[in-house]
C-alpha cells in the first residue's frame, strides 16, 4: 500500500511517500519521499513558535512540497498514493488546520480515502522506520516494549505488549522534557529550539567534564511511596533559574562560554538521568524485550547513548530511529496510518484535535 502523509503539527511542513507491507507481524516501510521544510529560522527571532505565523508558512509551503512529488520521474500522477494520511492533533490548532484542508483537497482531487493520525503515534512508530527494527525484528521477539515518547509537548513512558496494544504508566506533570529543554536554553541566552543548543553548548567541554552543580533529579525514586512513572521537569527549570539568579546572572549576561557550557551540562545530566533510570526501572519491572526511544528529545545523543548503554546492561533490545525520524516528519505519520488501517481502528475524526493524546 502506498501512503501519502502531511504533516503540519507544529513548525515544520512535511509530506512523504511510504509504500507500507506485511501484516503487524512485522510491518515493513520504504520510504519513496520524505520532504521536510523547517521554519526553525522564521521562528528564532521570537524565541519559540508562533501559531500564526507557522500557520503562514505551511499555507506556502504544501504546495511547494506537494508538486515536487511529481517532478520525480517515477511517480504517476494517476496512482500516486492508495491512501492518504494526515496528522489531526496534537499540536497548534492553525497549523494542524493548513494540513487538514490541504490533505483534504488532495485526497478529493486523487478520489482516494483520507485518515487521520496522532502525532503521537507517529513519533512512537518512527522506530519502525529504523535500520534497527529492519535487523532486530528478524531475529528477535521485541514485545512486551517499554516507549519512552519523549517530544517538545509530550513525556510519555508506554507500556506495549504489542505494537497496537498499550498502557500508559507514566507521562510528565508539568513541562515536557523537550519545553525543558527549550526553556532552560532561554534562561541561557541560546536561541531556539532549544535541544540542539544546549547540545552544540556541551560540545565545548572537555571529555572528562565533571558534574560540579548537580541539579535536582526531580522525581527519580519510582520505588519511594510505591512505583511511580511520572515525570515533572518544570522544578529542574526553577532550580536552573535560581542558579543563575544567585549568580547575578538575571539582568547580566553570562559572556564566559564555558560557563554556559557548564550549566547547561549539568542541566542535560539532570534531564539524561531521571528519563533513563525510569525507563530502565520499568524495563525491569515489567521484563521487557525492548526499550524504544522516540520523539524530538530522542535526537539528543547523550540521551540515546546513555539509554543504549543501560539497556544492554539489562540485555534487552534497543531501538531509536534515525535522526531524521526524531524530529517531526510526514513519514511517521504515514507509519502510524499503515498501523491504523491493518489494526482496523475507529477512525480519528478529521479535525484539528490540539490535545489528543496516546
Ligand atoms: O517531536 P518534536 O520535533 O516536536 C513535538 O512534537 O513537540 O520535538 C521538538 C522538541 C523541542 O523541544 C526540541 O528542543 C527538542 O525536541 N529537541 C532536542 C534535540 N533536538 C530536538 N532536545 C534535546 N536534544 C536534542 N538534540
Ligand atoms: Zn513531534
Amino acid at each position: 500500500m502506498r501512503i501519502l502523509a502531511f504533516e503540519t503539527s507544529c513548525d515544520e511542513t512535511s509530506a512523504a511517500l511510504v509504500e507500507a507491507s506485511n501484516r503487524l507481524r512485522r510491518p515493513r516501510f520504504k520510504i519513496l519521499q520524505n520532504f521536510v521544510s523547517s521554519q526553525i529560522k522564521i521562528h528564532r527571532p521570537f524565541g519559540g513558535v508562533v501559531p500564526n505565523l507557522a500557520k503562514r508558512e505551511h499555507l506556502k509551503n504544501l504546495p511547494l512540497i506537494f508538486n515536487r512529488f511529481f517532478r520525480h520521474q517515477k511517480i504517476n500522477k494517476g496512482s500516486i498514493a492508495d491512501l492518504f494520511a494526515v496528522t489531526v492533533g496534537p499540536g497548534l490548532e492553525p497549523a494542524l488546520w493548513t494540513g487538514i484542508e490541504f490533505a483534504k483537497k488532495a485526497a478529493k482531487e486523487f478520489k482516494r480515502p483520507l485518515v487521520g493520525v496522532n502525532h503521537l503515534e507517529g513519533h512512537l512508530y518512527s522506530v519502525l522506520l529504523s535500520r534497527d527494527y529492519e535487523r532486530l525484528s528478524k531475529k528477535s521477539v521485541l514485545f512486551p516494549a517499554i516507549a519512552l515518547v519523549v517530544s517538545g509537548g509530550h513525556t510519555i513512558l508506554l507500556l506495549l505488549k504489542s505494537l497496537t496494544q498499550w498502557k500508559k504508566i507514566g507521562e510528565t506533570r508539568d513541562d515536557a522534557a523537550g519545553e525543558a529543554f527549550d526553556k532552560v536554553a532561554r534562561l541561557l541566552r541560546l536561541t531556539y529550539p532549544g535541544g540542539p543548543e544546549i547540545e552544540k553548548a556541551v560540545r565545548l567541554l572537555p571529555k572528562d567534564w565533571k558534574d560540579t552543580i548537580k541539579f535536582p533529579r526531580p522525581m527519580l525514586n519510582p520505588q519511594a511511596g510505591g512505583k511511580n512513572y511520572d515525570f515533572s521537569f518544570s522544578g529542574l527549570k526553577t532550580a536552573v533559574l535560581y542558579y543563575l539568579r544567585d549568580l547575578g546572572y538575571t539582568e547580566k549576561k553570562i559572556k564566559d562560554r564555558m560557563e554556559i557550557a557548564n550549566i547547561a551540562a549539568a542541566f542535560q545530566e539532570a534531564v539524561v538521568e531521571v528519563l533513563v533510570k525510569k525507563t530502565i526501572c520499568a524495563a525491569r519491572e515489567f521484563r521487557t524485550e525492548s526499550v524504544f526511544l522516540c520523539g524530538g528529545v530522542a535526537a539528543n545523543k547523550k540521551l540515546r547513548e546513555a539509554l543504549k548503554l543501560e539497556t544492554k546492561k539489562i540485555r534487552v533490545n534497543f531501538l531509536v530511529p534515525e535522526f531524521k525520524f526524531n524530529t517531526d516528519n510526514a513519514a511517521m505519520v504515514a507509519a502510524a496510518a499503515y498501523i491504523r488501517q491493518l489494526a482496523k481502528k475507529k477512525p480519528l475524526k478529521i479535525t484539528a484535535q490540539s490535545n489528543l493524546n496516546l
